[in-house]
Parts: C-alpha cells; sequence; structure tokens
C-alpha cells in the first residue's frame, strides 16, 4: 500500500483525452486519501524537478480540452541511465511512492526501464492516437482524431466530388496503419495505403483510370504517413491517371481537439483503474481494453511486443472501396 504520495505525468506525443485520464487518476488519489503530484513536461520535468502537488481544482475545466495541462516532451537525457537516476531521485525528494505514466511506446519503454532500475512501482495508461500499444485494442485520443479525419475525408470528398478529381489524404501512422484504415472505412476511401501491406501504385492508378472512363466522379486515397510521402504518392498518381490529383497532409490537426465522449469515458475509467492499482502497491502494468472491458497487461510484454493491426479491418476496407 501506498502511504505518502503518488505521481502522474503524460509523455511522448499529446493525445485528445489525456487530460481526463489524469484527472481522474489526481481525483481518485485524492478520494483515497492520498497526496498526488504532477510531473510536468514528461521525463524532462521529472530529471528538472518540475513536480508539483496538484488538487482536485487543479484538474478542473479539462476533462474537454485536448493536448495535456501537464504538458509533454520527448526526452534525450531520460534514455540514459544517468537520466533515469536524476529522475529517480527527485521522485525520491518529494516522497513519491509510485507513477502513472500516460503515453504511447516509447514512453511506457521508458518507465519499464525506469521500474527495472529502480525498483519505483509504474503503471501505464496507453495514450496515442497511434493506437499502436501492444495488448490494448485502444490507447488514448485514437477515437478522436479518428473522427477528426473522417470530417476532414467529408469536406474533401465535397470539392473532389464537385471537381471530379482523385484526393490524397495523408494521415500520421509511422509504423501503424490503425488510423488510415479506421477513417477509410469510415470516410468510404476507395484506398487505403498503410506500411504493413504491401501496394502497387501502378495497379492502383490502372484502376483508377478505368473506373473515371467509366463514369466516377471522384476517389479518396487514404495514406499513412508510414507508407510513404502522400505528396509523393500524388504526384505518380496524376502522372500515371492523367486524371487531376489533389494532396492535403492532415498533419499535428490530428492530435489536437476536444476529446470524444469515448475517449472521456475510457481515459476516466483508465486512470481510476490506474491510481487504484498504484495505490493498492501494484507495479509494472499497463491499463487497456479489450473487447470492450478493462484489461491489464504487463507492462514489460507492452513494450517488448509489437501490436499488429486486425487483418479484419485491413479485409474490410478492401472489400468497402
Ligand atoms: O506518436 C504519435 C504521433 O502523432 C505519430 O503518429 C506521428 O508520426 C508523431 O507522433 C509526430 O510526432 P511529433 O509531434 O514529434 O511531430
Amino acid at each position: 500500500m501506498i502511504k505518502k504520495a503518488i505521481a502522474v505525468m503524460t509523455s511522448g506525443g499529446d493525445s485528445p483525452g489525456m487530460n481526463a485520464a489524469a484527472r481522474a487518476v489526481v481525483r481518485t488519489a485524492i478520494s483515497e486519501g492520498v497526496q498526488v503530484y504532477g510531473i510536468y513536461n514528461g521525463y524532462k520535468g521529472m530529471i528538472d524537478d518540475d513536480i508539483h502537488e496538484l488538487t482536485s481544482r487543479s484538474v478542473s475545466d479539462i476533462i474537454q480540452r485536448g493536448g495535456t495541462f501537464l504538458g509533454t516532451a520527448r526526452s534525450m537525457e531520460f534514455k540514459t541511465p544517468e537520466g533515469r537516476q536524476k529522475g529517480f531521485q527527485n521522485l525520491q525528494k518529494h516522497n513519491i511512492e509510485g507513477l502513472v505514466i500516460i503515453g504511447g511506446d516509447g514512453s511506457l519503454t521508458g518507465g519499464s526501464l525506469l521500474s527495472k532500475e529502480t525498483g519505483v512501482p509504474i503503471v501505464g495508461i496507453p495514450g496515442t492516437i497511434d493506437n499502436d500499444v501492444w495488448g490494448t485494442d485502444y490507447t488514448i485520443g485514437c477515437d478522436t482524431a479518428a473522427n477528426t479525419i473522417v470530417d476532414a475525408i467529408n469536406k474533401l470528398r465535397d470539392t473532389a466530388s464537385a471537381h471530379r478529381r482523385i484526393m490524397i489524404v495523408e494521415v500520421m501512422g509511422h509504423t501503424s496503419g490503425w488510423l488510415a484504415v479506421m477513417s477509410g472505412i469510415a470516410g468510404g476511401a476507395e484506398y487505403v495505403l498503410i506500411p504493413e501491406v504491401k501496394f502497387d501504385i501502378p495497379d492502383m492508378c490502372r484502376e483508377l483510370k478505368e473506373a473515371y472512363d467509366n463514369g466516377k466522379r471522384y476517389s479518396i486515397i487514404v495514406v499513412a504517413e508510414g507508407a510513404g510521402s502522400g505528396i509523393e504518392i500524388g504526384k505518380q498518381v496524376e502522372e500515371l491517371t492523367k486524371i487531376d490529383t489533389r494532396v492535403s497532409v492532415l498533419g499535428h490537426i490530428q492530435r489536437g481537439g476536444s476529446p470524444s465522449v469515448e475517449d472521456r469515458m475510457k481515459a476516466s475509467m483508465l486512470g481510476e483503474k490506474a491510481a487504484l492499482a498504484i495505490i493498492s502497491g501494484a507495479s509494472d502494468v499497463v491499463f487497456g481494453f479489450n473487447e470492450g472491458k478493462v484489461v491489464s497487461i504487463n507492462l514489460f510484454d507492452a513494450v517488448n511486443n509489437t501490436k499488429t493491426l486486425n487483418p479484419e479491418l485491413i479485409r474490410l476496407a478492401r472489400v468497402l472501396a
């Protein structure tokens, strides 16, 4: 059992719903009579002792906001054992006996190393729009980001149809095509190009040309950034099809915005679970969702395995195109 204090931090790329998760951690800890600190600006803040006590009021008026009120960063220093020791000393200085980390793969890897080297209890909450953390169907922010992309596709569809164009939409996802596939299915895209599956641009262009010759007015092609540059693919497509082609790179717009109900709810549920777990003395677990239910995953399994994209989704994207 933790008697003194826990801390909560966000790390890596922000995602909509991180605030809801941190809020749930803070309010659960306080209702359990445990002091709670916020570590500001990720692992950098842990090293710099940017650590401050939080109250219930500190997390008012944030559930509806994207980003993270705690700030986030990518710290090179924390990748070294010396950096992690510095961070650990600052945790000890504040009598912090357990840490809840909200972040993606890289952030949870940092937590697993800290736990291994110092023994500080760590509980993780997966937070990234990429939905690429092993062992969980869901990571905080993926739903809002997918909705943002679908909203953009709806708008691009209007103008693509008006001009009989091909519209390429580049979305985030360096190694994971989850966002591309989800938004491709929900946005009714003709093609979804992802890093996990080989594709043949000349083949696709032949099909597109044939469809336009038969009266098709427009096409939407969603490209995950890890599958190639939307701009380069757009050039190739226009050259091979001779059909007017435009490219929209959605970029960091996908990371912002007010979190969806799903992200707020799931983040709140995971935040409560994580706080209760760390207070009760658990360590090296990540809380996620599997088939709609909260599950706990071993932290080392989560960071040492690579999540694969559900082949059913890939198939569905193809069938419905
Ligand atoms: O990991 C989340 C993510 O949004 C990726 O999809 C994207 O490739 C990357 O972060 C962008 O990172 P940065 O904010 O450093 O540009």
